[in-house]
């Protein structure tokens, strides 16, 4: 076989080239007058009629319905149930390299003939800039594909490395017996795409529920999937009532594997759910990613400009709607008033608008209405709060769009819950510590967080940073040394944390394609 020739796919700037930003113009209008009915897809075929209907709406325009999507009732799901195992059989027994090449040209038809139409879908859908939606629904979902494709090879090749005269000794990757359950965040088109296509990948076949504020675009792939030439039933698409889908899904012995990211709570709701029944026919498989608290945690050596820079992407990128979102900034004395400043000069710069109409726009709404109130509640709260003081935005205004202005908030106080609590959006607390007492900062860090997703240390001290990697060893998963929180590339970084942030399996990479599957020793006597 030939090596497979991988790397990570280049991201378009949109700057310049006026073909690119025409093409992605026509795909943006084409959305937006769609009126797209989305169906439920089971066993290939699509599922609409008799169902409830819910509305899709544009987070930067909430009067513009993008489509209506269906939603899954029991029996639908007990369908997909035996679709997938149905389809088991055959896919479970194709060899590697006809599953890969599914993948490798679903990317390839995601890079270049749906590229516009996927942008569009996830601008308007999720309210990304152009940026954040090339890094997502292009660059990562790409790249998950086709690393995890190297990832499947590498594994499978990985054989016993004795054996005795007369004896052949081998070991075969199986999938799961049973069906995987794949839970999509919002956030990332990308994550979406590996929460079902890792354990695809390996023979397994998946229920997949998308959010309900990533329709447009999960749909989307999901047909781009079945154009690559995904067999019916490989993966259900099952839009629907959260409770009631996972009911149903987690009443079925075959349920083999939970595959989530999403929020701590419903996670933990889900694990208590699985370890609470006894009628499973393996021990389910649970593979999470969680929210986070993430730190940039800056030392008085470090280069300032860079710094602030970073610190304003980790922070307000994608509206701080990443789990990796930097949430939380330690400054030091000598620098902070400078550090501040220039943070300020920076972030006043930001204006919330419809990034599809101003595809240039750095910053675009928050999903939806409930995140909104909750930031908005948070800013009130600031607001009332002695210890916290409001330094820069503290604005909101739903009237178009769920519009939160970029945030930064000062507290007087290391523990303050708003060091702890995660709000998922554009809130930036920061507490100034004292220059000589970095190494207590790095134990109040440690302390101060049960999650462990990601963190930076900004620091041009090697001692320093030896320190604090080393106090900080479980408190980020994605550990950063004078980078930002955020920004995990497919093949360089993997990506996941420990602790309240998930079971750090690491997308994109071989130890998470280890979890699906389900692995036999072979010996046989000559
Ligand atoms: N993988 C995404 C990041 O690193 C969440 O920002």
């Amino acid at each position: 076989q030939a090596p497979l020739h991988i790397s990570n796919e280049p991201i378009k700037p949109f700057n310049g080239d006026s073909s690119d930003i025409s093409k992605l113009q026509e795909a943006l209008t084409k959305y937006q007058f769609k009126s797209l009915e989305v169906p439920l897809i089971i066993n290939g075929q699509k599922i609409y009629k008799d169902r409830v209907l819910k509305n899709h709406i544009n987070p930067s325009n909430h009067s513009q319905i993008l489509c209506k999507y269906a939603q899954a009732t029991k029996e639908d799901v007990n369908e997909a149930i035996l679709a997938a195992t149905a389809s088991k059989a055959k896919w479970a027994k194709m060899s590697l390299d006809e599953r890969a090449a599914v993948f490798l040209k679903a990317a390839d038809l995601i890079t270049t003939k749906y590229r516009y139409d996927l942008l569009a879908a996830t601008m308007l859908g999720q309210g990304k800039n152009v940026y954040q939606a090339e890094i997502d629904c292009i660059g990562e979902l790409a790249d998950f594909f086709r690393f995890n494709v190297k990832y499947a090879f590498e594994m499978y090749k990985q054989q016993p490395v004795a054996s005795s005269p007369g004896v052949w000794n081998r070991t075969e990757y199986r999938p799961l017996e049973g069906f995987v359950y794949a839970v999509s965040p919002f956030n990332f088109t990308a994550i979406a795409g590996n929460l079902f296509g890792a354990p695809a990948l390996l023979g397994n076949t998946v229920l997949w529920k998308p959010s309900a504020t990533a329709i447009l675009s999960n749909y989307l792939l999901m047909e781009i999937m079945i154009e690559a030439g995904l067999p019916n039933g490989v993966v259900n698409f099952i839009p629907g009532n959260p409770v009631e889908v996972t009911e149903t899904i987690l009443s079925n012995k075959n349920f083999a594997a939970l595959h989530f990211t999403g929020s701590t709570k419903v996670f933990k709701d889900l694990c208590k759910e699985i370890y609470s029944k006894d009628h499973f026919r393996e021990y389910p498989r649970i593979v999470g990613e969680t929210g986070g608290k993430n730190f940039h945690l800056v030392h008085p050596s470090a280069s300032l400009e860079h710094t602030v820079l970073s610190t304003l992407r980790g922070a307000f990128e994608y509206q701080g709607q990443k789990c990796s979102a930097t949430s939380r900034l330690y400054l030091p004395e000598s620098i902070s008033s400078e550090f501040i400043q220039l943070l300020k000069e920076n972030v006043k710069k930001i204006k919330t608008e419809n990034c599809s109409i101003n595809i240039k726009g750095f910053m675009g709404p928050v999903i939806h209405e409930q995140s909104f109130d909750k930031l908005a509640k948070a800013i009130g709260e600031a607001k009332e709060d002695s210890e916290l003081e409001i330094v820069s935005g503290g604005y909101f205004n739903k009237s178009n769009g769920f519009f939160v202005e970029p945030t930064i908030i000062k507290t007087t106080n290391p523990h303050h819950k708003f060091l702890q609590q995660e709000f998922f959006g554009p809130i930036l607390t920061y507490y100034v510590y004292p220059d000589s007492e970095f190494e207590a900062i790095c134990n109040i860090i440690e302390q101060n967080s049960t999650y462990g997703l990601t963190g930076s240390i900004f620091s041009q001290d090697r001692e320093a940073v030896i320190f604090a990697s080393d106090k900080l060893k479980y408190s980020a998963g994605n550990f950063y040394i004078n980078d930002k929180s955020t920004g995990a590339v497919v093949g360089q970084q993997s990506f996941g944390g420990s602790r309240q942030s998930g079971t750090c399996d690491k997308a994109g990479s071989a130890s998470l394609l280890s979890r699906f599957v389900s692995v036999r020793s072979i010996k046989e006597n000559f």
